[in-house]
């Protein structure tokens, strides 16, 4: 469709902007072509203004007031409309370059063609279906090499629509047909609000849900250095005992089939390398792991060497867990084992979604809450040669750790109003310019825009409805509410009748 002619204005046509006086309407941030000789110049609009000369000297705006008002004038006739355009660069055999040649001024400016803005943005057809992109009929579909190789992070308040989009992102990762390459996705759900992919139709059978309170790891299976990271407090004396009983039991117990925490304190106690204040003082801090019931003889679960397959989602809802420290210890556990096993080429490249990332990887936190954020870190900077990536999603990105966020080489970024986080997503954001910033707190709920690794420019996206059934953990409010009162009311009917 033709939108307008350029003309010349203070400056331009340049390399860089452009003016055209509109013919069709046409909304700002739309994106435009133009001829120039043979290659195909494209850009988008910034600002759309309105001009009128009759309204352009305040004196005479003034005096005509005066005496008789504007409505004699053909003033209407007067006003036309103007859009500049920012430059992005120019289509040539197949390809983008950037501009070297300004447009000229005359020559007819077109909404852009959808196929070439498909290529401009660098979305892939066998892509990830996120959602449609602004004022142009074009679906977004991102790379799902480009988005997940080098992490992606999803960051927004809350209520901004983190959840929906990473919904929206599991139900394509499921979708995969094998010949466009399959990967694992491991979700840590923190208030059990993916469940409903279990109970889905289509999902269902993809999907594997596990309770954190029956996630268990054998002693045997586990390294005197993990537990040294969960418990970051031990003293060297302390940890010397540790090791010496941990690898005594490994020893003697070869052939069992495991052994207890019960039988790591009686080998602690039995150890004569230590004094008895340190064996005591180690017990202490091992009651804490103890307490958290996660440690067993055998049993294993999730059994992540055999349960982690290609196009399978596995949903590790920590709803049902009340301790921070234990979330975190879980997580260390799991990224660790993943990574693993992952650099050993035992199970499939895999994503490792972690919503409330900022718990896991905080930016500042005392050791003993920082368990879990090396694992990430380290992921997050060795990840991508094995094929193991990372979604970090956040509603607190001022405390995210900036190490792990720096390599999060995408981020979309959905609603954002403090202007806190709005500073910080906008340092660590490499492409959010002040045009970008600025609209970020206008996005409404389901808006976001994509920058980094994952398109060639950013691109506000409008991310789909989805597929997949909502469900989540827990009664609505009222429901909770009338189900006490009824329970309350029960037990008084019952007390009465017992006077
Ligand atoms: N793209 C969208 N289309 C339709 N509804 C959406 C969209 N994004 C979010 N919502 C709705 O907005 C609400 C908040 O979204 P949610 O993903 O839970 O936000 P967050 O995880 O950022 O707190 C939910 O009820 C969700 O269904
Ligand atoms: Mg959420």
């Amino acid at each position: 469709m033709e939108l307008g002619t350029i003309i010349v204005t203070d400056g331009t046509p340049s390399t860089t902007d452009f003016s055209f006086v509109l013919k069709n309407p046409v909304k700002k941030g739309q994106y435009v072509q133009v001829k120039n000789n043979d290659d195909i110049l494209f850009g988008y609009i910034s600002e759309i203004t309105k001009a009128n000369r009759y309204f352009e000297r305040a004196e005479s705006v003034a005096e005509f007031e005066k005496y008789s008002g504007m409505e004699s004038f053909p003033s209407s006739s007067w006003e036309y409309v103007l859009a500049t355009v920012k430059v992005l660069g120019v289509f040539k055999d197949n390809q983008f370059q950037r501009a070297f040649v300004p447009p000229s001024p005359g020559i007819q400016v077109f909404n852009a063609d959808n196929n070439v803005l498909h290529t401009f943005l660098g979305f892939d057809k066998n892509g990830l279906h996120l959602g449609s992109i602004e004022h142009h009929d074009v679906p977004a579909k991102l790379s799902m090499t480009r988005l997940f190789q080098k992490h992606m992070a999803i960051l927004a308040m809350s209520g901004a629509g983190k959840s929906h989009l990473a919904s929206v992102l599991l139900e394509e990762i499921l979708e995969r047909k094998k010949e466009d390459g399959r990967i694992a996705v491991i979700l840590i759900d923190i208030h059990g609000e993916y469940i409903g992919f279990a109970h889905d139709p289509v999902f269902g059978s993809k999907t594997e849900v596990i309770d954190g309170k029956d996630i268990a790891i054998p002693l045997k299976k586990i390294s005197p250095e993990l537990i040294m990271g969960w418990l970051p407090n031990l003293s060297s004396p302390q940890k010397d005992v540790l090791r010496h009983a941990l690898l005594t039991l490994k020893k003697e117990k070869k052939d069992a089939t495991g052994y207890n925490f019960k039988e790591l304190i009686e080998k602690i106690d039995a150890s004569d390398i230590s004094r008895d204040e340190v064996k005591r003082a180690l017990k202490r801090s091992l009651s804490e792991l103890r307490r958290y019931r996660f440690v067993s003889k055998k049993t294993e679960k999730p059994h992540l060497l055999s349960d982690i397959k290609p196009g399978k989602l596995m949903i590790l809802d920590f709803s049902t867990i009340d301790s921070l420290r234990k979330k975190q210890i879980l997580v260390s556990l799991i990224a660790r084992r993943l990574f693993n096993l992952r650099k050993k080429n035992k199970i499939p490249p895999f994503l490792l979604l972690i919503e409330e990332a900022h718990n896991f990887a905080r930016e500042k936190a005392e050791a003993s809450e920082a368990v879990s954020r090396s694992i990430i870190e380290t992921i997050a900077r060795e990840g991508r040669k094995f094929g193991a990536s990372l979604c970090l999603i956040s509603q607190r990105p001022v405390n995210l750790s900036t190490t792990a966020l720096s390599q999060c080489n995408t981020h979309i970024i959905l609603r954002v109003t403090n202007p806190n986080d709005l500073d910080h997503i906008q340092m660590s954001s490499e492409g959010i310019d002040s045009r970008v910033a600025r609209s970020i707190t206008g996005l409404k709920v389901g808006e976001a825009i994509v920058v980094g690794s994952a398109v060639n420019y950013p691109v506000f996206i409008s991310v789909r409805d989805r597929k997949s059934e909502k469900r989540e953990k827990g009664a609505p409010l009222h429901t909770q509410a009338i189900d006490f009162e009824e329970k309350q009311e029960k037990k008084e009917k019952a007390v009465e009748a017992f006077i």
